[in-house]
């Protein structure tokens, strides 16, 4: 990604955010691996998960960005954490687990990339995957809404700051079944309650916002943020106690070679 992520603004979320990589793992069939990779570790929140699931493994975490290693390495200081892109990075003879919970949204031409790392397995190894299938989600869609229709468009337009659709489950299973014993392929929709409108706000602004935030500056930044925010609050009425719900969709892969 060009620009860096805030590790402090996706971590308070922390909940939420690593109820997805919980269900994900739930569903790794396998029970002794030695190697296991966390692909986009982030700030060690998903890596945590698998050294407690796999306390005798050899847990790697990678990254492209700084801020998240540094994270990372304070929180799980024992733990080798390595700058990484993963368009590029192919694993080593002998890898069991490549885990990449909520990254490969990010990495362009995924699918090609998603083929080659699972194809790189050796037999018996797993690729676990989630990502975010939410581009369609009014949360989304204002994002956009609100890039094309203010002082920031000409920016925005030149960032191309929206994330693709994913491919449908069907794409995914005819490119990658060839290559797997076994494949599974789902979806689970969370309901995540926040406080209000602007819990949502704060939510993306520790994921999906921050190619849109991160071209402008100042005045235009805080326009971008109130504009998005008097849309959200549209979008997410508030229930009977005043909270309201992120509906967030995402597709979850588990492929053994
Ligand atoms: C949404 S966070 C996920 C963090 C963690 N895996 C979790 O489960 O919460 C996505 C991470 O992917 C990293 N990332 C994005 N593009 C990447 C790339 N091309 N190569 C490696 N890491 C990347 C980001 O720096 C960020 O830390």
């Amino acid at each position: 990604m060009a620009e860096d992520w805030s590790a402090r603004q996706y971590l308070k979320f922390e909940d939420e955010r690593t109820r997805p990589p919980r269900d994900l793992l739930a569903q790794v069939p396998v029970s002794a691996p030695r190697h296991v990779i966390d692909l986009g570790c982030g700030p060690g929140n998903s890596t945590e998960l698998l050294i407690a699931r796999y306390p005798d493994a050899d847990v790697i975490g990678l990254d492209s960005s700084p801020d998240m290693l540094r994270q990372a390495r304070e929180r799980l200081p024992k733990r080798t954490f390595a700058q990484a892109d993963l368009a590029t990075w192919s694993p080593q003879d002998r890898t069991d687990l490549l885990f990449a919970n909520a990254v490969f949204q990010w990495v362009p031409d995924h699918p090609a990339v998603l083929r080659r790392l699972l194809e790189a397995l050796p037999e018996g190894g797993v690729l676990a995957v989630q990502m975010p299938d939410n581009t369609n989600e009014p949360a989304l869609l204002l994002m956009e809404e609100v890039s094309r229709t203010g002082p920031w468009a000409a920016t925005l337009a030149a960032a191309n700051a929206a994330r693709n659709d994913l491919p449908s489950p069907d794409g995914y299973y005819d490119l990658l079944k060839p290559l797997s014993a076994h494949l599974d392929i789902w979806h689970t929709v969370y309901n995540h309650v926040m406080a209000g409108p602007e819990g949502i706000v704060e939510w993306f602004k520790g994921s999906g916002l921050r190619p849109f935030l991160a071209p402008l500056d100042g005045d235009m930044r805080d326009g971008f943020v109130a504009a998005y925010t008097a849309r959200i609050a549209r979008a997410y009425p508030a229930r009977f106690d005043g909270k309201v719900l992120l509906r967030f969709p995402r597709l979850f892969i588990v492929a053994v070679r």
